[in-house]
């Protein structure tokens, strides 16, 4: 038997290709421009200005200044280096085995944004969702949300909002949908339907869906 325990990394995921992450970044930044540029989006840019000073100009590229270093990535588990609960559990199955190092594409249906972060919501197939670890799609307990819900990439955070909130946002989004709560299908832009859902709380449903290409991983730090 070894002696050597397995170092686990701070997390798992899918870290796209360089050209797959730079494009989602052009595409993340385009929604950005646009919705920034939109009345019905100013209208209620109250959420994102200081309370004190509601006149200051919006620019939505600084507010989310917080961007990811290197290439866009999925998280699937959160493992701390092994400190997080289930760590162990996730990094022994067999599929996290076989599939570390391995190629994925992963859909792109939409892009959303909130007051604290802008992420793309990941679609992932049936052969993805057996590494999506079972106890992540919830914010309380009693949530009962379908498996991969919070599957995400995070695009940026605004100042003083850690990257974990996004996954949080996502799972705000679904849970009002899963509430029968459509949004207002405020327009057809550039790329998609834009849905409002209130509290500066926006999505884009992708016309068409974007397909990245992935490869599923550890992160060391
Ligand atoms: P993200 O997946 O939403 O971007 C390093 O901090 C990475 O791990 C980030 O990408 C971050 O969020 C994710 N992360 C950090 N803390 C987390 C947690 N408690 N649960 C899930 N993901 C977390």
């Amino acid at each position: 038997p070894s002696l050597e325990k397995d170092f686990l990394p701070l997390y798992y995921g899918w870290f796209l290709s360089k050209k797959s992450s730079e494009n989602l970044r052009k595409t993340g930044q385009a929604f950005l421009d646009e919705l920034g540029s939109l009345k019905v989006f100013k209208k209620e840019s109250k959420y994102f200005l200081p309370a004190e000073d509601p006149k200051v100009k919006l620019d939505l590229t600084s507010y989310f200044a917080k961007r990811p270093p290197g290439v866009l990535h999925c998280t699937t588990k959160f493992t701390d280096f092994g400190k997080a609960m289930g760590a162990d559990e996730y990094a022994q199955q067999e599929v996290v085995k076989a599939s570390y190092g391995k190629a994925f594409t992963l859909t792109i249906s939409a892009l959303f944004l909130t007051t604290k972060t802008a992420g793309a919501r990941v679609e992932l197939s049936e052969q993805e969702l057996l590494l999506w670890p079972g106890d992540v799609d919830k914010i309380l307990p009693t949530d009962n949300l379908p498996k991969g819900s919070r599957a995400h990439v995070t695009l940026g955070c605004a100042s003083g909002i850690e990257p974990v909130q996004t996954g949080i946002d996502l799972l705000e989004f679904v849970k009002l949908e899963k509430a029968g709560n459509k949004g207002d299908e405020i327009e057809e832009v550039g790329g998609g339907k834009l849905q409002y859902f209130g509290n500066g709380m926006w999505m884009l449903l992708l016309s068409k869906k974007i397909e990245v290409k992935a490869i599923f991983s550890g992160y060391y730090g």
